[in-house]
């Protein structure tokens, strides 16, 4: 397998770029140089974004045989039956329109009433609700839309891969908040403040987390709705994952005291609705940024597929019952994967949300890196490096276990046989 190119294997980190005398870019990361061309033509802040490495990769693996995927963090349920029946019925009937820039109001009454339901948030449908191309344009419209140049945004690491280079491309300055494993990735509200500057604007939450499944507790969220307050933080939360919180109740940031007002709820189908194909999710909030990012919307996407409204419709108002099902599922793949990896001396935190496991591997002697790209080579499992999350998560690997059991059984062997092979 190839080593990392400058655009980096599993380089998804937001690394500036420097010009040199010629006026070439240089990646810090990899000191690699634009072509001319690049230079020319490409916004320096695009430049200096390296390529998410996570599809590089996976676009590698696809090509190998006998590949067992720990990878890419999809479900591995087709969506429910009647969700896609409702999206072949709404062709059928010749939905085929753009709809409101807003979405469909059918979808946002929906929603309305689920987000208070499940969330004990109440959203105006009318206005305080956005339907977005997945939880994916909702971030970068929520940033796009309050950011002004130079404004810091602050995250907790490990973290989902899109967070720095949409912060980035939104001219804000990223500022990452390590977490640890003896944490189990849940952020405290200390290292938060410590991370607060006279340029602090937005800090962005995941919970459960990708790649840690790292949670929180009630208690520390509201040590951190108190620094948000105090520092007149805006948060954006993403709820993608809350659904599949296998232990306790999940509390979202925005159902906190007087924290509706300053929190964007970002949420989507992809993951508790097995929906990733569909690109369709949706924004909660005060009405005057919901109008701000409606703008931003109305002019980059227009408006969300009408099909995938149609089906997100029926997965909102019926298919809470198959979340349900899937996540029993993922709780016992996640029993079995935390089990295996800890016997084979992979410290893993069992993870209380999500569907990630992420092992302890410096045992092994291995970089993150070095761990994954070995373990494909060696053994056909394809996991990701911790590094790929950002600074904080080298040391570690992501394991998704939305995957069928036998197949973790089987991903478990092989990964044990590297792991003893490795430490004999
Ligand atoms: C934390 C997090 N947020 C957002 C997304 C993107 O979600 P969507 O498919 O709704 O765009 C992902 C996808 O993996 C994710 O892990």
């Amino acid at each position: 397998m190839k080593e990392e190119s400058n655009t980096g294997m599993f380089g998804m980190r937001n690394t500036p770029a420097t010009a040199t005398a010629e006026g070439e870019q240089v990646s810090a990361e990899t000191g690699a140089v634009g072509s001319p061309l690049a230079n020319r033509h490409i916004a320096r802040h695009i430049n200096g974004i390296p390529r998410s490495g996570i599809r590089d990769f996976f676009d590698i693996v696809q090509s190998k045989p006998n590949v067992i995927s720990l990878g890419v963090g999809e479900p591995d349920f087709v969506t429910p039956w009647h969700i896609r029946e409702a999206a072949i019925y709404a062709l059928e009937r010749g939905k085929t329109s753009y709809t409101s820039n807003l979405g469909l109001p059918k979808l946002r009454e929906a929603l309305s009433e689920y987000v208070l339901e499940n969330f004990g948030v109440a959203y105006d449908s009318s206005n305080q609700i956005l339907i977005t191309v997945g939880v994916s344009e909702a971030l970068d419209i929520a940033l796009r839309a309050v950011i002004n140049p130079g404004d810091e945004v602050i995250y907790h690491e490990p973290c989902y891969v899109s967070y720095s280079p949409s912060i980035v491309m939104a001219h804000g300055v990223a500022r990452p908040v390590a977490c640890t494993a003896e944490n189990e990735f849940s952020v405290t509200a200390e290292a938060i403040e410590q991370a607060v500057t006279p340029k602090s604007k937005v800090l962005v939450l995941n919970f459960p987390t990708n790649p840690t499944g790292g949670t929180m507790t009630g208690v520390e969220l509201e040590k951190i709705a108190a620094i948000a307050k105090k520092h007149d933080l805006l948060i954006i939360t993403d709820e993608v994952y809350s659904e599949l919180t296998f232990e306790g109740e999940h509390t979202s940031i925005a159902a906190l005291d007087g924290m509706r007002e300053r929190t964007v709820f970002l949420h989507g189908f992809s993951k508790a609705f097995a929906m990733t194909g569909f690109r369709i999710g949706y924004a909660c909030g005060p009405a005057e940024i919901i109008e701000a990012m409606m703008r931003i919307h109305q002019y980059s996407m227009l408006c969300a597929s009408i099909v995938s409204q149609e089906a997100a419709y029926e997965a909102v108002k019926y298919g809470s019952p198959d979340t349900a099902e899937m996540r029993d599922q993922y709780g016992i793949r996640r029993n079995l994967i935390v089990k295996a990896l800890n016997e084979m001396g992979l410290s893993c935190h069992l993870p209380r949300g999500s569907f990630y496991a992420f092992p302890n591997v410096t045992s092994t002697g291995l970089s993150s890196k070095e761990f994954a790209i070995r373990l494909l080579e060696q053994e056909n499992v394809a996991c990701v490096p911790g590094s790929a999350f950002g600074a904080s998560g080298e040391g570690f690997l992501r394991c998704c276990f939305a995957t069928a059991l036998d197949k973790i059984e089987s991903a478990m062997e092989r990964m044990n046989h590297f792991v003893n092979s490795r430490l004999d």
